[in-house]
């Protein structure tokens, strides 16, 4: 973590909050036993490794932007907010529709929100993280109103499906976040981003960029695929997900016994356990839902977020603490007081 930066939005004018979430995951179910008809894999292995007992696959005519937009409209009716009134569309993702246009594009098109303006941000699996607090910073100036945030990737694209060690991993799936002004003392109170460039070889995906580009020639098939070094990223995600938590939490002077519920990147559940140990937090101020969709990237920490609200495992004055990490290596985490609403005139 030695180019990690701690920073506090304590000097912003504007407190920002998450108005409203939602998310989606397509609808086909890829248990552990069905991987196994085709890899050389168990139930049992991948349960006890990982935690992991099903995933969704998109179908052959879903792309990112289908996924990310059912959760942006789900959100937008939580927050009861108009696309129309949207200011900015951030959507995070490392498997976007195409090179062009930007996932953003696509998504405000649908969503026919007119007065956005929009980008996507690809920082592998913290992207939400950090979309999260990119776009908090537009409002948090004054600068804009109304946020949207997307976290999407369609991973079952990038699988190679021979290779055991990463194809029972992942899944696809999207959630989405409004942001806007909240009432002073709610909202992200701290923030922390991070990345070390030295263990990006961990989690690659090398071709379909401007050094091996689609059409080079030689080009292998295998790196059209997620490529990892699992026991190497394994080893970080347990350093750093507790880590990038505190980090969060002590640039709002804030502590870990004064979490309501840690929601972790949903990678793995013993990497979610060994934060959960770090930080000394009880079993029920976890938040995991990775045994039913593995690991979706962009998706997997507002994903989570969305099914916490559903639960009703969140309640206003809560202290929810976010943390994502993954390929570059790279990580973020966010602390939260939720509520705080404020009646728009
Ligand atoms: O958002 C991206 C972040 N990614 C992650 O967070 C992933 C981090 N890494 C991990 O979660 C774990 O490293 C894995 C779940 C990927 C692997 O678990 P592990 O306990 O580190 O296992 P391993 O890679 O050390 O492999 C142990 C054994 C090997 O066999 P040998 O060499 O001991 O005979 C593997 O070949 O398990 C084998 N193995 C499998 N066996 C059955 C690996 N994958 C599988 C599999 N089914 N799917």
């Amino acid at each position: 973590m030695t180019t990690a930066q701690s920073h506090t939005p304590q000097g912003c004018k504007i407190p920002v909050g998450i108005l409203g979430v939602g998310h989606f995951a397509p609808p086909e179910i890829v248990t552990n036993q069905d991987l196994a008809k085709f890899v050389d894999t168990t139930d049992e292995w991948i349960l006890s490794r990982t935690g992991i007992k099903a995933r969704r696959r998109a179908a052959s005519h879903q792309a990112t932007s289908d996924l990310a937009y059912e959760a942006a409209v789900q959100a937008l009716h939580n927050a009861g907010v108009e696309p129309r009134d949207l200011d900015l569309i951030i959507v995070a993702t490392m498997t976007p529709d195409c090179p062009m246009p930007s996932t953003s594009c696509l998504v405000q098109h649908r969503l026919g929100a007119t007065r956005a303006g929009g980008f996507d941000l690809n920082i592998a699996c913290s992207g939400f993280v950090y979309a999260l607090i990119t776009g908090s910073q537009f409002v948090a100036s004054g600068t804009y109103r109304r946020v949207l945030v997307v976290g999407a990737d369609v991973m079952t694209r990038f699988m190679n499906w021979q290779d055991r060690t990463t194809c029972v991993l992942f899944g696809d799936g999207a959630g989405a976040v409004v942001l806007g002004p909240v009432a002073p003392g709610y909202g992200l109170l701290g923030v922390h981003l991070g990345i070390n460039g030295a263990g990006g070889t961990n989690l690659t995906i090398n071709a379909g960029g401007s050094r091996l580009p689609s059409w080079s020639d030689n080009i292998q098939r295998q790196d059209y695929y997620l490529q990892m070094v699992g026991p190497e990223v394994f080893r970080f995600a347990v350093q750093v997900m507790g880590e990038a938590a505190l980090k969060a939490l002590h640039s709002a002077n804030l502590t870990p016994e004064q979490v309501t519920l840690f929601i972790p990147h949903q990678a793995n559940a013993r990497i979610i356990e060994a934060a959960r140990k770090r930080l000394g937090l009880p079993l029920d101020r976890v938040f995991s839902n990775v045994e039913h969709y593995g690991n979706t990237s962009c998706g997997s920490v507002p994903l989570a977020l969305s099914e916490a609200c559903q639960q009703d495992r969140i309640h206003d004055d809560d202290l929810v603490v976010l943390v994502g990490f993954g390929g570059g290596l790279s990580w973020g985490s966010a602390a939260i007081r939720w509520g705080g609403l404020l009646r728009e005139s």
